[in-house]
This record gives C-alpha cells, structure tokens and sequence, in this order.
C-alpha cells in the first residue's frame, strides 16, 4: 500500500452552504493525516493552471468562475486547501467524496449528499480531491509551497 498525499479544496458552494466543518470531520474519520491547510485566494492564473486539463471542455469558462468563488458572492474567490496524507489517501478521498456528477454520486457520499447541477449544467459539486498520483503532486505542489506540508 502506497503513502499518498492528496489536496482538498473546499469548493465556493462548499464554503457558501457552512459544509466545511462537514467536510473536514468525513475526512477526518478516514483515520487519514491532515498535513496541510490554508486559505487561498485563486487567481485567474492559478484557476486556469489548476483545471488545465479541462481547457478545451465547454464547461471550462465557467467552471473557472465557479471555483473563483464568482456565483457564490465569495470575496476575492477565496478556498481552503488541505493536504491529506496516508495509505491510499487519494482513493479513500474520492470515495467519500463521490461521483464527480453530484446525480452519480452515491448517497452517503459528500457530493452524492450535498452536490446540485445548476440550471447552467454546471456541476457545484462541494470539494475538489485529487484523482490520481500525478495530479495530486502536481496540485499539492500547486497550492502549496515546499515547506507549507508536514510529512
Ligand atoms: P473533473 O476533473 O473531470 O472531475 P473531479 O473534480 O471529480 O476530479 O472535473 C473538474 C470539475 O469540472 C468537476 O468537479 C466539476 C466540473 N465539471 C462540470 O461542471 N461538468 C462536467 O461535465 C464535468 C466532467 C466536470
């Protein structure tokens, strides 16, 4: 079993709808290590950087303004960023987190519990969590700076 690190990022309707604290226990009954957390103000670049994968999607111009913060009224479009740490941390955390279609995703879930598709057809679905080993260096070295992550 591999020691993984994964990055959380608490969504604007996450923020919006007072599910952080929510969030944060689920995570936490994983029994996984919280080894990072702050809040961050996400820039246009750093949105762009963060989905670049997702550039040429048609969802991609709103869902940068979505992660902003822009339909929730979140001032200067700012999340919290964790890093969780431990044995498969990556699978576990989607796990709890659901199916990216908050309508497949399983009850129980964060998103199958608490996710909505706009009438836009834009996914408001509470937390980012990182999908695979790559992104999940790639985005924990992206939210945060060397240093910032305990081991
Ligand atoms: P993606 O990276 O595919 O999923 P996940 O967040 O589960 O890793 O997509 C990133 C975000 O883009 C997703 O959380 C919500 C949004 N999205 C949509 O709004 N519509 C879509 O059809 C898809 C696939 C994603």
């Amino acid at each position: 079993m591999a020691i993984e690190r994964t990055l959380i990022l608490i969504k604007p309707d996450g923020a919006a709808r007072r599910l952080t604290g929510l969030t944060i226990d689920r995570l936490d009954s994983t029994g996984l290590e919280l080894v990072g957390a702050k809040m961050v103000k996400v820039s246009e670049a750093l949105a762009r950087e963060h989905y670049k994968a997702l550039a040429d999607k048609p969802f991609f111009p709103n869902l940068i303004r979505y992660i902003r913060g822009e339909f929730h009224g979140i001032k200067d479009g700012r999340v919290l960023a964790l890093v969780y740490r431990g044995e498969n941390a990556i699978k576990r955390v989607r796990e709890i987190a659901g199916a990216t279609n908050p309508e497949q995703a399983a009850p129980g879930t964060i998103r199958g519990s608490f996710g909505r598709i706009t009438t836009a057809q834009q996914f408001e679905n509470v937390l980012h969590a990182s999908s695979d080993p790559a992104d999940a260096a790639r985005e924990v070295a992206l939210w945060f700076a060397a240093g910032e992550v305990l081991d």
